[in-house]
């Protein structure tokens, strides 16, 4: 089973199993500057994608002092990360340490971000029942000046999830040194190295194509790229179509919104792609829906399942696919029994090699999937059937539609 579907598996579970660490702080009017600061550094989905963590969270007045530093919203973020522990410290364990000390990972070191030694959290438990906490730095002099203690705990889930106040917030000079926005994600590198290797490849041959998904990843993006032997086994249909559609192919596998693995199960439904055209037509979409494990993609052509999640990094998630995805726009639904085949056949006839399948429903009507039912209605009552359905399943995916 892949790593994708044990995830979702999990998160099938009742609700009651997650956590939302921004509904917990929520719930504390004192913390709204930390919890809102967990929001735009996208700590917080972070945070809630793990368990075994433990979040030492800041009041108001210390977010105040922390922001009168003005640093960047990369620094910010790393200062923030340093906060989160990647181990359970209920507040019992915390007043029960083996050896008085404990020195647990922080985010801003378990990703990699912090240089040396830094990154730690020296917890230590002292005798008169007070707990501190500082942050490990390769300069060790600056570091005992930062010293926070323990106020309370504000909740505990163990061992997923503990939230306590500390009385300042920490620091270290390598957290708040000045941090470059994270490097975008090299959409095509990735694929290459993940199991979309040809996927990459047919986008690197369209410039414009790839510019599209680039910028669109800066402000979210999710990607769905076909695995190798999908794009192999397309590519005769694929060399069939014109420059602009094989252009508009490529684009309907992109959606420009972020969307993790939870959020592909929340909203199921209608998703528009980076192939939609602007008016009321919303064309080139596709249903997203799931049956609790499997994630499915319904084009009213293809139905394909995500296989694997290369990246879901809040604001870009890739995740493989099993099929190419083909839009209503430029193929027609599969017939799969006898009684259907002459219809496309005959239609293609008619059309002939210049009416090669045309990205734009508006400027080719005779390549609208509306238009090709009417066409063939009582010869293709296969094909009939299964645009009702979809129009039934869009209809019904519309009160929950993704269309931002
Ligand atoms: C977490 O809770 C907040 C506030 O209740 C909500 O806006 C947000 O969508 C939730 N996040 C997830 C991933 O459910
Ligand atoms: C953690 O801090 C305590 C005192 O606060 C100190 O004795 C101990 O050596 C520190 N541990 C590390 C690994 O820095
Ligand atoms: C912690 O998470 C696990 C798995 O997600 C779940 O089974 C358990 O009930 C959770 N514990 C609490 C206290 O929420
Ligand atoms: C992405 O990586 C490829 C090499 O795999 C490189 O050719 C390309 O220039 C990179 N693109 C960007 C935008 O950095
Ligand atoms: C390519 O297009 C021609 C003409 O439209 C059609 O006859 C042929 O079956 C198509 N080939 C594939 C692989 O789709
Ligand atoms: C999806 O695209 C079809 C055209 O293929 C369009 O008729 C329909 O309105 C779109 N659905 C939504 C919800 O935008």
């Amino acid at each position: 089973m892949s790593p994708f579907i044990l995830v979702l598996l999990a998160a099938t579970a009742p609700a009651i199993h997650g956590f939302n660490v921004t509904k917990i702080l929520g719930e504390h009017p004192d913390f709204s500057t930390f919890n809102h600061y967990l929001t735009v550094t996208h700590l917080a989905g972070e945070i809630n994608s793990r368990r075994t963590i433990t979040v030492l969270a800041v009041n108001n007045a210390g977010m105040a002092e922390l922001l009168g530093k003005h640093f960047s919203l990369p620094t910010l973020r790393n200062v923030l990360s340093l906060h989160v522990l990647v181990d359970y410290f209920g507040a019992k364990k915390l007043h029960e340490l083996t050896h008085g000390s404990a020195l647990s990972s922080s985010l801003f070191q378990a990703t990699g971000a912090a240089p040396g030694t830094s990154g730690f959290v020296n917890i230590s438990d002292h005798r008169a029942g007070l707990v501190s906490f500082s942050a490990t730095s390769d300069d060790s002099t600056v570091v005992a000046a930062d010293t926070s203690s323990f106020v309370k705990s504000l909740k505990e889930l163990p061992y997923n999830v503990s939230i306590v106040q500390i009385s300042k917030p920490l620091s270290s000079p390598e957290a708040e040194a000045p941090a470059a926005a994270p490097a975008p994600v090299n959409l095509t590198n990735l694929m290459n190295r993940k199991g979309c290797a040809l996927f990459a490849g047919l986008l690197s041959s369209d410039p414009d194509v790839l510019k599209i998904f680039d910028d669109s990843a800066e402000g979210g993006l999710t990607v769905f790229c076909p695995g190798d032997a999908a794009v192999k086994a397309f590519t005769p249909k694929f060399k069939n179509l014109t420059a602009d559609g094989k252009s508009s192919l490529l684009l309907y596998h992109g959606h420009p919104v972020y969307n993790s693995q939870q959020m592909l199960k929340d909203n199921n439904g209608v998703f528009l792609t980076l192939a939609t055209d602007g008016g009321a037509k919303r064309s080139f979409n596709f249903t997203v829906q799931d049956d609790g494990e499997k994630v499915t993609l319904e084009t009213g052509v293809t139905t394909a399942a995500i296989t694997s999640t290369l990246i879901d990094q809040d604001p870009v998630a890739v995740y493989q696919v099993d099929k190419v995805l083909q839009p209503l726009e430029l193929f027609k639904p599969e017939a799969t029994d006898a009684a259907s085949a002459p219809a496309p056949a005959g239609h293609a006839k008619k059309k002939g090699k210049k009416a090669a399948p045309s990205p734009n429903a508006d400027s080719a009507p005779d390549a609208a999937p509306a238009d090709q039912v009417a066409d063939s209605n009582t010869a293709a009552g296969r094909s009939v059937g299964v645009h009702r359905w979809f129009a039934a399943g869009l209809a019904a995916a519309v009160a929950v539609a993704m269309v931002s």
